[in-house]
Protein backbone atom coordinates (compact mmCIF):
# COMPACT_ATOMS: atom_id res chain seq x y z
CA UNK A 1 0.00 0.00 0.00
CA UNK A 2 0.92 3.44 -0.66
CA UNK A 3 2.17 6.11 1.78
CA UNK A 4 -0.82 7.51 3.20
CA UNK A 5 -1.27 11.56 2.67
CA UNK A 6 -2.02 14.02 4.62
CA UNK A 7 -3.64 17.49 4.15
CA UNK A 8 -0.73 20.09 3.41
CA UNK A 9 -1.70 22.24 6.52
CA UNK A 10 -1.16 19.32 8.88
CA UNK A 11 2.55 19.05 7.68
CA UNK A 12 2.99 22.55 8.01
CA UNK A 13 1.94 22.35 12.23
CA UNK A 14 4.35 20.92 14.56
CA UNK A 15 4.01 19.20 17.95
CA UNK A 16 2.55 21.91 20.31
CA UNK A 17 5.71 23.05 22.01
CA UNK A 18 4.75 22.61 25.09
CA UNK A 19 4.63 19.10 24.31
CA UNK A 20 7.92 19.10 22.42
CA UNK A 21 9.35 20.04 25.47
CA UNK A 22 8.54 17.29 27.42
CA UNK A 23 9.35 14.76 25.04
CA UNK A 24 13.06 16.48 24.57
CA UNK A 25 12.99 16.52 28.32
CA UNK A 26 12.00 12.44 28.52
CA UNK A 27 14.71 11.90 25.63
CA UNK A 28 17.59 14.03 26.98
CA UNK A 29 16.60 11.93 30.78
CA UNK A 30 16.99 8.59 29.32
CA UNK A 31 20.31 9.78 27.73
CA UNK A 32 21.43 11.12 30.67
CA UNK A 33 20.42 8.16 32.77
CA UNK A 34 22.63 5.60 30.32
CA UNK A 35 25.20 8.24 30.94
CA UNK A 36 25.23 8.05 34.89
CA UNK A 37 24.18 11.30 35.45
CA UNK A 38 22.40 11.87 38.13
CA UNK A 39 21.33 15.79 37.82
CA UNK A 40 17.87 17.07 38.55
CA UNK A 41 15.83 18.77 35.40
CA UNK A 42 14.11 21.89 36.33
CA UNK A 43 10.58 22.13 34.21
CA UNK A 44 9.91 25.95 33.40
CA UNK A 45 8.56 24.42 30.14
CA UNK A 46 5.04 23.45 30.65
CA UNK A 47 2.49 26.09 32.11
CA UNK A 48 0.21 24.61 34.04
CA UNK A 49 -1.33 25.36 37.45
CA UNK A 50 0.56 23.24 39.74
CA UNK A 51 -2.53 23.46 42.48
CA UNK A 52 -5.17 21.17 43.12
CA UNK A 53 -8.48 20.87 42.13
CA UNK A 54 -10.81 22.14 44.71
CA UNK A 55 -12.67 19.04 46.56
CA UNK A 56 -16.72 21.20 46.00
CA UNK A 57 -15.78 21.07 42.26
CA UNK A 58 -14.63 16.84 42.02
CA UNK A 59 -17.22 16.35 44.16
CA UNK A 60 -19.84 17.93 41.77
CA UNK A 61 -18.36 15.89 38.91
CA UNK A 62 -18.77 13.04 41.00
CA UNK A 63 -22.31 13.77 41.52
CA UNK A 64 -23.33 14.60 37.70
CA UNK A 65 -21.61 11.70 36.89
CA UNK A 66 -25.12 10.36 35.62
CA UNK A 67 -25.99 13.40 33.83
CA UNK A 68 -24.97 10.55 30.53
CA UNK A 69 -27.52 12.92 28.22
CA UNK A 70 -26.43 15.04 24.97
CA UNK A 71 -26.40 18.80 26.25
CA UNK A 72 -26.93 21.78 24.09
CA UNK A 73 -24.20 22.96 21.80
CA UNK A 74 -24.18 26.16 23.57
CA UNK A 75 -23.88 25.13 26.76
CA UNK A 76 -26.57 24.53 29.40
CA UNK A 77 -28.62 27.51 30.29
CA UNK A 78 -27.77 26.89 33.90
CA UNK A 79 -24.08 27.13 33.42
CA UNK A 80 -24.54 30.04 31.02
CA UNK A 81 -26.20 32.11 33.71
CA UNK A 82 -23.71 31.19 36.55
CA UNK A 83 -20.77 32.44 34.01
CA UNK A 84 -22.89 35.27 33.36
CA UNK A 85 -23.50 36.41 37.37
CA UNK A 86 -19.84 35.11 37.59
CA UNK A 87 -18.34 37.88 35.24
CA UNK A 88 -20.56 40.92 37.07
CA UNK A 89 -19.04 39.78 40.51
CA UNK A 90 -15.38 39.46 39.17
CA UNK A 91 -15.03 41.72 36.28
CA UNK A 92 -18.18 43.99 36.52
CA UNK A 93 -19.39 43.09 32.95
CA UNK A 94 -22.98 42.99 32.65
CA UNK A 95 -23.76 39.86 30.09
CA UNK A 96 -27.37 38.54 29.32
CA UNK A 97 -26.43 34.39 29.42
CA UNK A 98 -27.91 34.31 25.80
CA UNK A 99 -24.24 36.48 24.84
CA UNK A 100 -22.39 33.34 26.51
CA UNK A 101 -21.08 30.52 24.57
CA UNK A 102 -19.17 27.03 26.28
CA UNK A 103 -16.38 25.26 24.89
CA UNK A 104 -14.33 22.13 25.46
CA UNK A 105 -11.49 24.75 26.64
CA UNK A 106 -10.53 28.05 25.48
CA UNK A 107 -8.18 26.57 23.04
CA UNK A 108 -11.35 25.23 21.25
CA UNK A 109 -13.27 27.91 21.36
CA UNK A 110 -10.47 30.37 20.19
CA UNK A 111 -10.09 27.58 17.02
CA UNK A 112 -13.89 28.04 16.52
CA UNK A 113 -14.36 31.93 16.09
CA UNK A 114 -10.68 31.68 13.86
CA UNK A 115 -12.68 29.64 11.29
CA UNK A 116 -16.15 31.32 12.11
CA UNK A 117 -14.75 35.31 11.90
CA UNK A 118 -14.17 36.52 8.33
CA UNK A 119 -11.13 38.38 8.08
CA UNK A 120 -6.89 38.19 8.80
CA UNK A 121 -5.47 37.70 12.36
CA UNK A 122 -3.85 40.27 14.19
CA UNK A 123 -1.36 38.52 16.66
CA UNK A 124 1.19 39.83 18.72
CA UNK A 125 4.68 38.40 19.01
CA UNK A 126 5.99 37.14 21.34
CA UNK A 127 2.64 35.38 22.28
CA UNK A 128 1.07 32.07 23.59
CA UNK A 129 2.56 29.22 21.41
CA UNK A 130 -1.42 28.44 20.75
CA UNK A 131 -2.76 30.71 18.40
CA UNK A 132 -0.36 30.19 15.29
CA UNK A 133 -0.92 26.54 14.97
CA UNK A 134 -4.81 26.71 14.59
CA UNK A 135 -4.38 29.87 12.20
CA UNK A 136 -1.96 27.83 9.77
CA UNK A 137 -4.50 24.59 10.45
CA UNK A 138 -7.07 26.53 9.36
CA UNK A 139 -5.19 28.06 6.60
CA UNK A 140 -6.04 31.37 7.24
CA UNK A 141 -3.98 35.02 6.45
CA UNK A 142 -2.38 36.22 9.75
CA UNK A 143 -0.20 38.76 10.59
CA UNK A 144 2.47 39.30 12.97
CA UNK A 145 2.87 42.59 14.93
CA UNK A 146 5.83 42.81 17.38
CA UNK A 147 6.03 43.64 21.00
CA UNK A 148 8.81 46.12 22.23
CA UNK A 149 10.79 45.51 25.43
CA UNK A 150 10.72 49.30 26.12
CA UNK A 151 7.21 49.42 25.96
CA UNK A 152 6.81 45.69 28.39
CA UNK A 153 6.02 44.06 25.38
CA UNK A 154 2.58 46.30 25.47
CA UNK A 155 0.75 47.28 21.99
CA UNK A 156 1.45 51.13 21.97
CA UNK A 157 -1.84 52.44 20.31
CA UNK A 158 -0.27 54.80 17.47
CA UNK A 159 2.32 52.34 16.41
CA UNK A 160 -0.75 49.66 16.08
CA UNK A 161 -2.92 52.17 14.36
CA UNK A 162 0.27 52.76 11.84
CA UNK A 163 0.36 49.03 11.52
CA UNK A 164 -3.28 48.63 10.88
CA UNK A 165 -3.42 51.71 8.38
CA UNK A 166 -1.45 49.48 5.57
CA UNK A 167 -3.44 46.49 5.93
CA UNK A 168 -6.16 46.22 3.55
CA UNK A 169 -9.44 47.80 4.92
CA UNK A 170 -11.94 44.81 5.61
CA UNK A 171 -12.39 43.60 9.19
CA UNK A 172 -9.86 42.04 11.12
CA UNK A 173 -8.91 40.41 14.58
CA UNK A 174 -6.79 41.15 16.84
CA UNK A 175 -5.99 38.83 19.85
CA UNK A 176 -5.01 40.51 22.92
CA UNK A 177 -3.95 38.35 25.29
CA UNK A 178 -4.05 40.17 29.20
CA UNK A 179 -2.39 39.44 31.38
CA UNK A 180 0.16 38.11 28.71
CA UNK A 181 1.54 34.87 28.18
CA UNK A 182 4.76 34.76 28.35
CA UNK A 183 6.01 38.30 29.47
CA UNK A 184 3.48 38.76 32.09
CA UNK A 185 2.63 42.03 31.32
CA UNK A 186 -0.72 43.83 32.50
CA UNK A 187 -2.64 46.30 30.12
CA UNK A 188 -4.35 49.29 32.21
CA UNK A 189 -7.87 50.36 31.31
CA UNK A 190 -6.52 54.01 29.73
CA UNK A 191 -3.97 51.65 27.28
CA UNK A 192 -7.41 49.56 26.89
CA UNK A 193 -9.65 52.46 25.87
CA UNK A 194 -6.72 53.53 23.28
CA UNK A 195 -6.56 50.60 21.64
CA UNK A 196 -10.29 50.08 21.46
CA UNK A 197 -10.35 53.86 20.00
CA UNK A 198 -8.02 52.43 17.45
CA UNK A 199 -9.69 48.98 16.78
CA UNK A 200 -12.96 50.99 16.56
CA UNK A 201 -12.06 53.48 13.65
CA UNK A 202 -9.89 50.39 11.87
CA UNK A 203 -12.75 48.12 11.99
CA UNK A 204 -10.76 45.37 14.34
CA UNK A 205 -12.39 43.07 16.30
CA UNK A 206 -10.46 42.01 19.74
CA UNK A 207 -10.27 38.43 20.36
CA UNK A 208 -9.53 39.50 24.65
CA UNK A 209 -8.08 35.80 26.15
CA UNK A 210 -8.52 36.83 29.43
CA UNK A 211 -7.76 33.14 30.54
CA UNK A 212 -5.15 34.56 33.37
CA UNK A 213 -7.73 37.86 34.71
CA UNK A 214 -8.35 35.76 37.90
CA UNK A 215 -4.37 35.66 38.20
CA UNK A 216 -3.24 39.29 38.34
CA UNK A 217 -1.23 39.93 41.32
CA UNK A 218 -2.74 43.37 42.39
CA UNK A 219 -6.46 42.17 41.00
CA UNK A 220 -7.84 45.86 41.27
CA UNK A 221 -5.28 46.57 38.36
CA UNK A 222 -7.07 44.17 36.09
CA UNK A 223 -9.72 45.50 33.53
CA UNK A 224 -11.35 43.66 30.85
CA UNK A 225 -11.85 44.87 27.38
CA UNK A 226 -15.41 43.22 27.29
CA UNK A 227 -16.44 46.57 29.33
CA UNK A 228 -14.58 48.88 27.32
CA UNK A 229 -15.20 47.68 24.36
CA UNK A 230 -18.14 45.59 24.12
CA UNK A 231 -19.57 45.85 20.55
CA UNK A 232 -16.21 44.32 19.27
CA UNK A 233 -15.06 41.68 21.86
CA UNK A 234 -15.27 37.90 22.13
CA UNK A 235 -13.76 37.88 25.84
CA UNK A 236 -12.56 34.06 26.52
CA UNK A 237 -11.79 32.60 29.86
CA UNK A 238 -11.88 29.14 31.98
CA UNK A 239 -11.32 26.65 34.47
CA UNK A 240 -7.81 25.83 33.72
CA UNK A 241 -6.04 28.73 34.99
CA UNK A 242 -7.05 29.91 38.11
CA UNK A 243 -9.22 27.30 39.03
CA UNK A 244 -6.69 24.97 37.95
CA UNK A 245 -9.10 22.19 36.05
CA UNK A 246 -6.96 22.02 32.74
CA UNK A 247 -8.18 18.62 32.20
CA UNK A 248 -11.74 19.49 32.91
CA UNK A 249 -11.53 21.13 29.60
CA UNK A 250 -14.28 23.73 29.66
CA UNK A 251 -14.16 27.32 29.05
CA UNK A 252 -16.65 30.29 27.98
CA UNK A 253 -17.23 32.90 25.52
CA UNK A 254 -18.75 36.44 25.89
CA UNK A 255 -19.97 37.23 22.40
CA UNK A 256 -19.67 41.63 21.27
CA UNK A 257 -23.02 42.86 21.40
CA UNK A 258 -23.08 43.54 17.98
CA UNK A 259 -24.43 41.05 15.79
CA UNK A 260 -25.08 38.74 19.21
CA UNK A 261 -27.93 36.72 18.29
CA UNK A 262 -26.42 35.71 14.84
CA UNK A 263 -22.78 35.10 15.73
CA UNK A 264 -24.34 32.82 18.70
CA UNK A 265 -26.31 30.75 16.15
CA UNK A 266 -23.56 30.24 14.25
CA UNK A 267 -21.31 29.10 17.26
CA UNK A 268 -24.36 27.17 17.98
CA UNK A 269 -24.61 25.53 14.29
CA UNK A 270 -20.37 24.82 14.29
CA UNK A 271 -20.44 23.78 17.81
CA UNK A 272 -23.20 20.89 17.17
CA UNK A 273 -21.81 20.27 13.82
CA UNK A 274 -17.86 19.36 15.40
CA UNK A 275 -18.62 18.27 18.94
CA UNK A 276 -22.27 18.67 19.72
CA UNK A 277 -21.66 19.46 23.02
CA UNK A 278 -19.09 20.37 26.06
CA UNK A 279 -18.98 16.65 28.31
CA UNK A 280 -22.60 17.51 30.11
CA UNK A 281 -20.94 16.19 33.83
CA UNK A 282 -18.64 18.67 33.06
CA UNK A 283 -21.16 21.44 32.51
CA UNK A 284 -23.20 20.88 35.70
CA UNK A 285 -19.79 20.06 38.08
CA UNK A 286 -18.78 23.71 36.21
CA UNK A 287 -22.14 25.58 37.58
CA UNK A 288 -20.22 24.68 41.04
CA UNK A 289 -16.86 26.61 39.74
CA UNK A 290 -18.96 29.56 38.74
CA UNK A 291 -21.29 30.01 41.59
CA UNK A 292 -20.40 32.42 44.14
CA UNK A 293 -18.61 30.10 46.92
CA UNK A 294 -16.00 32.06 49.76
CA UNK A 295 -13.82 28.58 49.40
CA UNK A 296 -13.36 29.53 45.74
CA UNK A 297 -12.46 32.89 46.08
CA UNK A 298 -9.75 32.35 49.19
CA UNK A 299 -8.17 29.68 46.78
CA UNK A 300 -7.84 32.05 43.77
CA UNK A 301 -6.70 34.59 46.41
CA UNK A 302 -3.76 32.62 47.59
CA UNK A 303 -2.87 30.86 44.27
CA UNK A 304 -2.44 34.26 42.95
CA UNK A 305 -0.37 35.43 45.73
CA UNK A 306 1.77 32.73 45.29
CA UNK A 307 2.27 33.01 41.43
CA UNK A 308 3.19 36.32 42.65
CA UNK A 309 5.96 35.28 44.94
CA UNK A 310 7.72 33.05 42.88
CA UNK A 311 7.32 35.16 39.43
CA UNK A 312 8.81 38.18 41.36
CA UNK A 313 11.54 35.87 43.63
CA UNK A 314 12.12 34.24 40.30
CA UNK A 315 12.11 36.66 37.46
CA UNK A 316 14.93 39.19 39.68
CA UNK A 317 17.03 36.14 39.95
CA UNK A 318 17.20 35.21 36.33
CA UNK A 319 17.32 39.50 35.60
CA UNK A 320 20.26 39.34 37.67
CA UNK A 321 22.50 37.42 35.95
CA UNK A 322 25.05 38.96 33.45
CA UNK A 323 23.68 39.09 29.97
CA UNK A 324 20.12 37.99 31.07
CA UNK A 325 17.13 40.44 30.62
CA UNK A 326 13.61 39.22 32.13
CA UNK A 327 10.15 40.61 32.15
CA UNK A 328 8.84 41.62 35.31
CA UNK A 329 5.45 39.74 35.25
CA UNK A 330 1.92 41.15 37.01
CA UNK A 331 -0.26 37.96 36.30
CA UNK A 332 0.15 34.50 35.09
CA UNK A 333 2.82 32.38 35.82
CA UNK A 334 5.55 33.06 33.46
CA UNK A 335 8.41 35.20 32.66
CA UNK A 336 10.04 36.41 29.32
CA UNK A 337 14.14 36.06 29.23
CA UNK A 338 15.95 37.77 26.81
CA UNK A 339 19.36 36.17 26.23
CA UNK A 340 20.22 38.25 23.27
CA UNK A 341 23.14 40.11 25.10
CA UNK A 342 24.72 36.47 24.75
CA UNK A 343 24.51 36.73 20.99
CA UNK A 344 28.22 36.45 20.22
CA UNK A 345 29.10 33.67 22.91
CA UNK A 346 26.19 31.65 21.75
CA UNK A 347 27.06 31.80 17.92
CA UNK A 348 30.61 31.25 19.11
CA UNK A 349 28.84 27.77 20.62
CA UNK A 350 27.23 27.44 17.44
CA UNK A 351 23.93 28.06 19.25
CA UNK A 352 22.12 30.57 15.72
CA UNK A 353 17.95 30.11 16.74
CA UNK A 354 16.19 30.25 20.11
CA UNK A 355 14.98 26.41 19.22
CA UNK A 356 19.16 25.36 19.85
CA UNK A 357 19.21 27.98 22.78
CA UNK A 358 16.64 25.64 24.34
CA UNK A 359 17.94 22.34 23.50
CA UNK A 360 21.85 24.09 24.68
CA UNK A 361 19.73 25.02 28.13
CA UNK A 362 18.80 21.52 27.97
CA UNK A 363 21.77 19.63 27.42
CA UNK A 364 23.31 17.39 30.25
CA UNK A 365 24.09 18.99 32.82
CA UNK A 366 22.25 21.86 33.15
CA UNK A 367 19.14 20.14 32.37
CA UNK A 368 16.67 23.25 32.72
CA UNK A 369 13.24 23.14 30.08
CA UNK A 370 12.15 25.99 28.39
CA UNK A 371 9.46 27.03 25.62
CA UNK A 372 11.84 29.00 23.07
CA UNK A 373 10.94 32.26 21.72
CA UNK A 374 10.48 30.45 18.12
CA UNK A 375 7.51 28.57 19.49
CA UNK A 376 6.11 31.88 20.74
CA UNK A 377 5.80 34.09 17.38
CA UNK A 378 9.76 35.71 17.53
CA UNK A 379 12.17 35.39 14.61
CA UNK A 380 14.05 32.40 15.21
CA UNK A 381 17.31 34.33 15.51
CA UNK A 382 15.79 35.97 18.44
CA UNK A 383 17.61 34.63 21.47
CA UNK A 384 14.56 34.66 23.93
CA UNK A 385 12.43 31.89 26.06
CA UNK A 386 9.51 31.43 28.36
CA UNK A 387 10.49 30.63 31.71
CA UNK A 388 7.05 28.86 33.89
CA UNK A 389 7.55 29.16 37.39
CA UNK A 390 5.48 26.41 38.30
CA UNK A 391 8.16 23.27 39.34
CA UNK A 392 7.07 22.86 42.70
CA UNK A 393 4.14 20.95 44.51
CA UNK A 394 0.93 22.95 44.73
CA UNK A 395 -0.81 21.38 47.22
CA UNK A 396 1.55 21.78 49.96
CA UNK A 397 2.83 25.14 48.82
CA UNK A 398 -0.98 26.29 49.55
CA UNK A 399 -1.23 24.67 52.43
CA UNK A 400 2.26 26.15 53.93
CA UNK A 401 0.53 29.91 52.38
CA UNK A 402 -2.52 29.26 54.45
CA UNK A 403 -0.77 27.99 57.99
CA UNK A 404 2.40 30.59 57.39
CA UNK A 405 1.22 33.42 55.42
CA UNK A 406 4.73 35.15 54.46
CA UNK A 407 4.39 38.50 55.41
CA UNK A 408 7.48 40.62 54.79
CA UNK A 409 9.88 40.61 51.70
CA UNK A 410 12.17 38.14 53.58
CA UNK A 411 9.41 36.09 54.46
CA UNK A 412 8.66 35.62 50.65
CA UNK A 413 11.92 34.77 49.78
CA UNK A 414 12.18 31.64 52.54
CA UNK A 415 8.69 30.79 51.54
CA UNK A 416 10.27 30.42 48.31
CA UNK A 417 13.08 28.21 49.57
CA UNK A 418 10.80 26.12 51.94
CA UNK A 419 8.41 25.39 49.15
CA UNK A 420 10.29 25.32 45.54
CA UNK A 421 13.87 24.24 46.03
CA UNK A 422 13.33 23.30 41.98
CA UNK A 423 13.06 27.13 41.19
CA UNK A 424 15.51 28.27 43.58
CA UNK A 425 18.30 25.76 42.03
CA UNK A 426 17.26 26.96 38.41
CA UNK A 427 19.28 29.82 39.18
CA UNK A 428 22.39 27.89 39.52
CA UNK A 429 21.96 25.97 36.80
CA UNK A 430 21.64 28.75 34.97
CA UNK A 431 24.20 30.34 36.25
CA UNK A 432 26.71 27.30 35.13
CA UNK A 433 25.16 27.45 31.38
CA UNK A 434 26.09 31.38 31.09
CA UNK A 435 29.57 30.69 32.34
CA UNK A 436 29.52 27.76 29.80
CA UNK A 437 28.56 29.75 27.14
CA UNK A 438 30.84 32.70 27.94
CA UNK A 439 34.15 29.81 27.95
CA UNK A 440 36.20 29.28 24.95
C1 LIG B 1 -2.84 32.49 26.83
C2 LIG B 1 -3.59 31.21 26.84
N1 LIG B 1 -4.77 31.14 26.20
C3 LIG B 1 -5.48 30.01 26.18
C4 LIG B 1 -5.03 28.87 26.80
C5 LIG B 1 -5.86 27.61 26.69
O1 LIG B 1 -6.57 27.35 27.82
P1 LIG B 1 -7.68 26.21 27.90
O2 LIG B 1 -7.15 25.19 28.83
O3 LIG B 1 -8.91 26.89 28.40
O4 LIG B 1 -7.89 25.67 26.53
C6 LIG B 1 -3.81 28.88 27.48
C7 LIG B 1 -3.28 27.67 28.13
O5 LIG B 1 -2.11 27.48 28.31
C8 LIG B 1 -3.07 30.09 27.51
O6 LIG B 1 -1.89 30.17 28.14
Amino acid sequence: MNEIQVENQVDKVVMPDNLKVGLMVAEQRKKCASGGCTEEFYGLGFGQSPFHVLPVLSKALAESAEKGHYSAAEGILELRIAISDFNKRHFGLDVDPNRIVIGPGTKDIINTLFGIIKGDVIIPSPSWIGYRPQIHLLNKHFHTFFLKPQHDYKIQPDEFEEFVSKLHDEQHILVLNNPHNPTGALYTKQELEDLANVCRKHNVLVLADEIYALDTYDFSQFTSMGTIYPEGTFVTNGLSKDRSAGGYRLGSCILPTTSATKIASDYKKVAATVYTNVSTPIQYAAIKAYEANQEIDQYIAITRDIHRIMGAYLSEEWNNIDGIITTKPKGAFYFYADFNQLEPDLKRKNVMTSNQLGESLLSCPFHIAVVTGDACMLEPDNFGARIAFVDYDGKSTYDDYKNNKPKTPSDEIEFVKRNAPMIVKSTESLKEWVKFIKSN
